[in-house]
């Protein structure tokens, strides 16, 4: 099958979250399945055109109509991927290759990808990739579906198109002049895109993809409740039966203890007594704790967003350290009021709190090995990666029930038996404390059951290997609907 991906990043390439990591294992898991043929197109970013370890070539040149506009485009076909997955970067240096920073948050965003949408098509028929599937992701690429239906369909006049959500938050909204002065869209397509009296890309996509996919079967349903769609329930409510839950995996090659760089010693689900407790020592050292072996140490990667759960980490984080004999690490940037907390609560706690508060692959993995317990109190998650980085690091996690953790993280009992880590069911601080709680008694009172524990966490298949199948049955579902 011939198979082309699309999103607004991928890593090595260029990546800010959860969704540059399920770029870089989606497209190799399924270009490893017989058959397949796969292309990944990216924008050239100035991050990547400045990085000397990728190479291209110039491969395809034209020009996009977006509106009254007509945008330069060079196709540029990465040279040393070495797995089989063509990687395509689309050069364009007003909206990608000349800007510095991170790849969002200019005021002329949707700008950008409403062009690289449909840039991406343009690309696809210059370099003859018809593309039995299309795979797009997020509101960044939320208007392929909308022009492949509309404009496009005589290019690809069999292709089918699937749109995964990975985070429905951000919608790609834009004023109603939008459609006509960038989209120039037929205006049989207004209604589709309307929501409010204002454009709303995400919203378009899902009316227009001929399969909707989200990253957990949780999240699946939970996104047809007004509390987790942000306004997009009845939509998706609307469109019922396009809409399925895959879960993430993780790249389990990239995330492995027994080879992982970055780590000071490697270990595997029958060494990891030894193994972590060398690589918890590094990293109190690392990060200024007293390195202490019985001291249990809960640790945090994370954007320092609101939806990531740290108001009731704030809410109770002073009467844990009181409470308890414990450490906290948290690594992470974001919201100012949580960097600033994190940062005081240092100051207060220097005996038992790191802030590092920074973006660090390395220091990630370090903290996924060292830790002991890895919290994950998110008020809503799509899928969520890190807390089966964690599991697969031997760090038992500490979850609320939502989304993707409830279904990665099946929950233990108070011996930290039949499931995989400590959970809590309603959003409030104090049932994240007991949670907490109960897996810190596991830790410092029954320490046979908590290694059980993290012998069965790290002996868990995180692979893509069964997510990537059950893309493939939907891409062939599409193909015969
Ligand atoms: C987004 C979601 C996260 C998910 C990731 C990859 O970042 O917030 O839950 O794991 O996308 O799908």
């Amino acid at each position: 099958m011939k198979i082309a991906i699309l999103a607004s990043e991928g890593a090595p390439y260029i990546k800010s979250g959860g969704l540059g990591d399920v770029m870089e294992a989606l497209p190799a898991a399924l270009s490893r399945i017989e058959g397949n043929e796969v292309a990944l197109i990216l924008p050239y970013y100035k991050k990547i055109l400045d990085n000397p370890a990728f190479e291209t070539e110039l491969v395809a040149q034209f020009h996009v109509a977006l509106g009254w506009r007509q945008q330069y485009t060079g196709v540029h076909k990465l040279k040393n991927r070495t797995d089989g997955v063509q990687v395509y970067f689309l050069d364009n240096l007003y909206y990608f290759g000349g800007r510095e920073g991170a790849p969002y948050g200019h005021g002329d965003d949707g700008e950008r990808y409403a062009y690289f949408a449909k840039a991406c098509l343009d690309a696809l028929v210059s370099i003859d990739f018809i593309p039995d599937v299309i795979q797009c992701n997020d509101w960044q690429t939320a208007l392929v579906p909308v022009f492949l239906k509309s404009q496009y369909y005589p290019f690809f006049p069999n292709t089918r198109c699937m749109f995964t959500i990975h985070n429905i938050e951000y919608q790609g909204w834009a004023d109603s002049d939008f459609f006509d002065d960038v989209l120039g869209l037929p205006w049989t397509y207004r209604e589709r895109l309307d929501m409010d009296g204002a454009v709303n890309m995400m919203k378009g996509a899902i009316e227009c993809a001929d399969l909707v996919t989200t990253v957990s079967e949780s999240y699946a349903k939970e996104l047809m409740l007004p509390y987790y769609a942000h306004g997009l329930s009845s939509v998706l409510a609307g469109n019922a039966g396009k809409l399925t839950g895959i879960t993430n995996g993780i790249d389990v090659n990239t995330f492995n203890p027994e080879t992982d760089a970055a780590l000071p010693a490697h270990y595997n689900a029958e060494t990891f007594t030894e193994g972590k407790a060398a690589c918890k020592a590094a990293l109190q050292k690392e990060v200024g704790l007293p390195v202490r072996a019985d001291a249990p140490l809960m640790v945090m990667v994370t954007r320092l967003a609101g939806h990531k759960g740290l108001d009731l980490l704030c809410h109770i984080a002073r009467r844990l350290l009181w409470e308890e004999d414990c450490q906290l690490l948290i690594l992470g940037t974001g919201e100012s009021h949580y960097e600033n907390f994190f940062r005081s609560l240092q100051q207060e706690f220097p005996q038992k709190v790191a802030a590092k508060i920074t973006f660090d692959l390395k220091l990630a993995s370090r903290i996924y090995a060292g830790g002991d317990i890895y919290l994950m109190p998110s008020k809503s998650e799509p899928c969520g990666l890190s807390q089966m980085n964690a599991m697969r690091y031997g760090t038992v996690p500490v979850v609320h029930a939502t989304g993707g953790l409830r279904d990665t993280v099946p929950p233990v009992d108070e011996d930290g038996q039949g499931g995989l880590g400590f959970t809590f069911q309603s959003y409030n601080a104090d049932d994240f404390l007991g949670a907490l709680k109960r897996c810190l008694n596991l830790y410092n009172n029954k320490k046979d059951s908590f290694r059980t524990l993290q012998k069965i966490d790290m002996q868990q298949d995180f692979s893509w290997d069964k997510p990537a199948a059950r893309y493939m049955a939907l891409f062939q579902k599409m193909l015969k609907g």
